[in-house]
């Protein structure tokens, strides 16, 4: 299945570097954008604490993990000292508030798998997305950011990444596709497997901050502004990355045996994960290790049809930076 001509890169690969960097460029959100995140979130504050005057408010996802690109929805967390808060009451309490807000769309989906009220605020035309103490979320997104800071190729291979998924629609999960927050671990994956590598491995070093959530312990070192030289021994561009990336999943990954774990830098065996027998849902087909919650794999969304669209893109992928003259057109083509 690996030809030759599928391990050796493109001679001409260096030449796709700048078109790369322009549609990274084009994705990043402007400063006007970032504003108008910021003056929602400050509305939901205010609205918030006027309720609840402990609580306190985060942002997460894509707009606090440094992985959004233009016109992203938020996701914000409202925290609560309060353990046994009845959540679907809180969450039709919490909508009430924010429609005689004036807030549209308001709808609480108190029976999803993370329980959440949905809106979108006229004044920025922003959609936002708030959970209750889903406070491992916070946590996992300042180690994406953390890891960010490190290296700007893994933000610029994600960036590409996630859009490519948007394009070819593997970016759902209710299709059984993947999540944005997997395809982020496997591009930081991915660069902690470059020889040299170009991420080091934040929770396999000396921890410099902790905090345990949920009986979850969550450490590592986070002093990213001193590991700012960790990948410059490594000189490969953008768009090696990127064809390396899509040849890893296409044709170098082990489905049936290896989970990725980004927590331990390197590849587990399903075996001492366990994750050989199907429980519930848990189809394990591709095997993504959650940095905090150890048992739980991020590709336990993905199913034997999904599985199957998954992999064709990876080698539609793969085969068009290989071999296509004009691959930044026919890579983002819609599905
Ligand atoms: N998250 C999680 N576990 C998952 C999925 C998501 O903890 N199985 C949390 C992560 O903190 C993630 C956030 O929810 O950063 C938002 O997830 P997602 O929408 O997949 O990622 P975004 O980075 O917000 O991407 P997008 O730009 O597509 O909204
Ligand atoms: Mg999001």
């Amino acid at each position: 299945r690996m030809s030759r001509r599928l391990i050796e890169c493109r001679r001409d690969i260096d030449r796709l570097n700048a078109p790369f960097l322009a549609i990274y460029e084009s994705l990043i959100p402007a400063e006007e954008e970032k504003a108008k995140q910021k003056q929602l979130l400050t509305l939901l504050e205010k609205l918030v604490c006027k309720e609840w005057p402990t609580a306190r408010v985060y942002l997460y996802g894509s707009c606090a993990n440094s992985f959004g690109v233009s016109k992203s929805d938020i996701d914000v967390c409202l925290a609560l000292d309060d353990q046994d808060i009845n959540k679907s009451e809180m969450l039709l309490k919490l909508a009430d508030i924010l429609q005689s807000d004036n807030l549209q769309n308001v709808q609480a989906l108190t029976r999803a798998r993370v329980p959440i009220v949905k809106l979108m605020d006229p004044v920025t035309g922003i959609s936002c997305d708030i959970c209750i103490n889903n406070v491992l979320a916070v946590v996992n997104t300042k180690l994406l950011r953390d890891y960010a800071e490190v290296d700007i190729r893994l933000r610029q291979l994600a960036f590409l990444v996630k859009h490519w998924a948007k394009c070819r629609g593997v970016n759902e999960t209710y299709q059984g596709t993947l999540s944005s927050y997997a395809y982020v671990l496997m591009c930081i994956h991915f660069l902690q497997q470059r020889n040299p590598p170009i991420l080091p491995c934040l929770q396999g070093m000396k921890p410099t901050y902790a905090v345990t959530v949920d009986d979850v312990k969550c450490a590592y070192f986070d002093q990213v502004d001193k590991l700012r030289d960790f990948g410059s021994r490594n000189k490969e561009n953008i768009a090696h990355l990127l064809w390396g990336f899509f040849n890893y999943w296409a044709y170098c990954h082990d489905y049936a045996n290896s989970v990725i774990s980004i927590r331990t830098g390197s590849v587990l065996s399903k075996q001492e994960k366990d994750w050989t027998r199907r429980i519930g849902n848990d189809r394990h087909l591709i095997c993504i290790e959650d940095p905090f919650e150890t048992s739980h794999d991020l590709g336990r969304v993905v199913d034997k049809h999904s599985i199957r669209v998954l992999r064709e893109e990876f080698e539609r992928a793969a085969e068009i930076l290989q071999r296509d003259p004009n691959p930044c057109g026919s890579l983002f083509d819609q599905y």
